[in-house]
C-alpha cells in the first residue's frame, strides 16, 4: 500500500486522527487541511461537484484487485459476483481485465450483456430462479447454469428449445460452518442455498441432471459463505466436493471437470482486522486440489473462484455530510445526510466502519460518537462508537472507506431520500458512472391514485 502524506506534519498529540490508511484505497493521499483524494481526486471537491452522500470508486484499485486474482489462479477461472455492486463501467472494467461474471438475475445478466459482455463467460445462480430469468439466460445464451434446487432441473430442460443444450453445474452443500455472521452462511443443510450431500439431495439431482439429454452436467458448485478470512474452511469444501466427484464416476462413470468454489473473500472494514490472503488460498486449494484428486484418481478439474467484495469493496468509499450534531448524556450522535437506505449492512449484520473526517484540519481531541443516519428508526446507525475529532459539526464532511460492495446493490427507496450516485476516480479525473436518483425518478414511478 502506497500512502503519500502531501500535507504538513502531524503535530503529535494535537492531532486529531491516525493516519491509518491501511483500508482505504491504495491510491488514497493526504492532502493539506487533511482532505483526502482518491485516484488523485480531493474528496472535498468530489462532495462540492457530485453532492452527498455519494459512493466513490477507484477504478484502477478495482483493476489491481482483478489482476490479483487472476495472479493468484493463474490456471482458473475467475468470475467477478456482480451481486455486490454491477453497473456498465464495472461490468467494462472486469472484462477488459479477463474475468467472467457470476449474476443472479435477469436483470443483472441483461446489464452485463448490454455492454457487451460475452454471455459465455457469464454464470447464472439462484435458488429460486424466475420464469424471467430463465427465459433471458436462454435469450442470451449465457455459459453455465447453477442448478439449486431438484425442480428446476426439468423446468429447465423443457425450456430448451429442441436440439440445443444448455451447460449447468449443481451446487450442493458441503456442510461446512464459515462466514462473518449467520445471515452470510451458506454452507450448512439450514439454509436455504444448494443441494445437501449429506441428506444425498445433491447425488439425487446430479442423476436427474444426467438423465436430461438437453443438460450437460460439467461440474459442481458451492459458495459456503462470505466475509471469510481464513482459507481452511475451503480446503475442506474441495475435499469434500472432490469426494463427491470421485462418487460420480464411481456411480455414473462420468468425470466431471469443473469445480467452482464460490466466493465469500473476507476484506477488512477497519485497520487490523483479517482479511482473506488471496495469495495463499490459490496456492493452497490448488494444492489441495492436486492432493484430492490424487488420492481419487481423479483428473484435476478447473477451479472457478466467484469473488464480489474482495474485488469492489475495499475500491470504494462513501462521502456524507454532517447535518447535526446532538449530545444526549454520555453520547454523541453525528448524524450525516445518508444512513441505512445507502449502507443497510450494519442494522443486518452489525458490520463495524472506521469513519473519518475529511477536508478540515481539526486540533479537538477525538473523541467518541456514534456517527448515525437521516432516516426514521433508532437502528440506522452508520458507525457505532467511533472516534472522531470533539469538535466534528454540522457542515464537516465524513467519509466512509470500504463502501464499493453491497452499498449500492443493497440500497433502499427508505423515506424516498433517493439512491446515491457513483463517482470513479482514475488518474486525478472524476467520471458520474450511476447519477443520483432525484424526486423526478421517486415520483414518475408512482402512477396510480
Ligand atoms: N458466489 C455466490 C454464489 C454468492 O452467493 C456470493 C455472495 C458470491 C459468490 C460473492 O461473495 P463475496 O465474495 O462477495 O463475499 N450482503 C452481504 C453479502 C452477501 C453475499 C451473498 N452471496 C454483505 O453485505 O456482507
Amino acid at each position: 500500500m502506497t500512502v503519500t502524506t502531501s500535507g504538513p506534519a502531524p503535530s503529535g498529540a494535537a492531532r486529531a486522527l491516525p493516519d491509518d490508511l491501511s483500508v482505504w484505497p491504495a491510491s488514497a493521499a493526504l492532502l493539506p487541511d487533511d482532505d483526502l483524494a482518491i485516484g488523485g481526486v480531493p474528496l472535498t471537491a468530489l462532495a462540492e461537484r457530485f453532492g452527498t452522500p455519494a459512493y466513490v470508486l477507484d477504478e484502477d484499485e478495482v483493476r489491481r484487485r482483478c489482476r490479483a486474482y487472476l495472479g493468484a489462479f493463474p490456471e482458473g477461472e475467475v468470475l467477478y459476483a456482480a451481486k455486490a455492486f454491477l453497473c456498465r463501467a464495472m461490468a467494462h472494467w472486469v472484462r477488459e481485465e479477463g474475468l467472467g461474471l457470476d449474476v443472479c438475475s435477469a436483470g443483472e445478466l441483461e446489464l452485463a450483456v448490454a455492454t457487451g459482455f460475452p454471455p459465455d463467460r457469464i454464470v447464472l445462480h439462484g435458488n429460486a430462479k424466475s420464469p424471467e430469468d430463465l427465459k433471458a439466460a436462454l435469450r442470451l445464451g449465457v455459459g453455465r447454469i447453477v442448478i439449486d434446487s431438484t425442480s428446476e432441473i426439468a423446468r429447465l430442460a423443457a425450456a430448451l428449445p429442441p436440439g440445443s443444450r444448455q451447460r449447468v453445474l449443481v451446487r450442493v452443500v458441503p456442510g461446512i460452518t464459515a462466514g462473518g455472521h449467520v445471515k452470510i452462511r451458506t454452507g450448512t443443510d439450514d439454509q436455504k442455498f444448494g443441494l445437501s450431500i449429506a441428506d444425498g439431495s445433491a447425488q439425487h439431482a446430479v442423476a436427474r441432471v444426467l438423465g436430461q439429454p438437453r443438460l450437460e452436467l460439467v461440474g459442481l458448485h458451492c459458495h459456503i459463505g462470505s466475509q471469510i478470512t481464513t482459507v481452511k474452511p475451503y480446503l475442506a469444501a474441495v475435499r469434500r466436493l472432490v469426494g463427491l466427484l470421485a462418487r460420480i464416476r464411481e456411480q455414473h462413470g462420468v468425470t466431471l471437470r469443473q469445480l467452482d468454489i464460490g466466493g465469500g473473500h473476507g476484506v477488512a472494514y477497519r485497520p487490523g482486522e483479517p482479511a482473506l490472503d488471496i495469495a495463499a488460498l490459490g496456492a493452497k486449494v490448488r494444492a489441495e486440489l492436486l492432493v484430492s484428486c490424487a488420492a481419487a484418481g481423479l483428473p484435476v478439474p478447473r477451479l472457478t473462484v466467484e469473488p464480489g467484495r474482495a474485488v469492489v469493496g475495499p475500491a470504494g468509499v462513501v462521502v456524507y455530510r454532517v447535518l447535526t450534531v446532538k449530545r444526549t448524556g454520555d453520547l454523541t450522535f453525528v448524524a450525516v445526510d445518508g444512513g441505512m437506505s445507502d449502507n443497510p449492512r450494519p442494522a443486518l449484520y452489525g458490520v463495524r466502519y472506521a469513519p473519518r473526517l475529511v477536508g478540515r484540519r481539526s486540533s479537538a481531541a477525538p473523541a467518541p460518537v456514534t456517527v448515525v443516519g437521516r432516516h426514521c428508526e433508532a437502528g440506522d446507525v452508520v458507525a457505532a462508537d467511533v472516534r472522531l475529532p470533539g469538535d466534528v459539526r454540522p457542515g464537516d464532511l465524513i467519509a466512509v472507506p470500504v463502501a464499493g460492495a453491497y452499498h449500492l446493490s443493497m440500497a433502499s427507496g427508505y423515506n424516498l431520500v433517493g439512491r446515491p450516485p457513483v463517482v470513479a476516480v482514475a488518474d486525478g479525473r472524476p467520471r458520474l458512472l450511476v447519477r443520483r436518483e432525484s424526486l423526478a425518478d421517486i415520483q414518475g414511478r408512482d402512477v396510480g391514485l
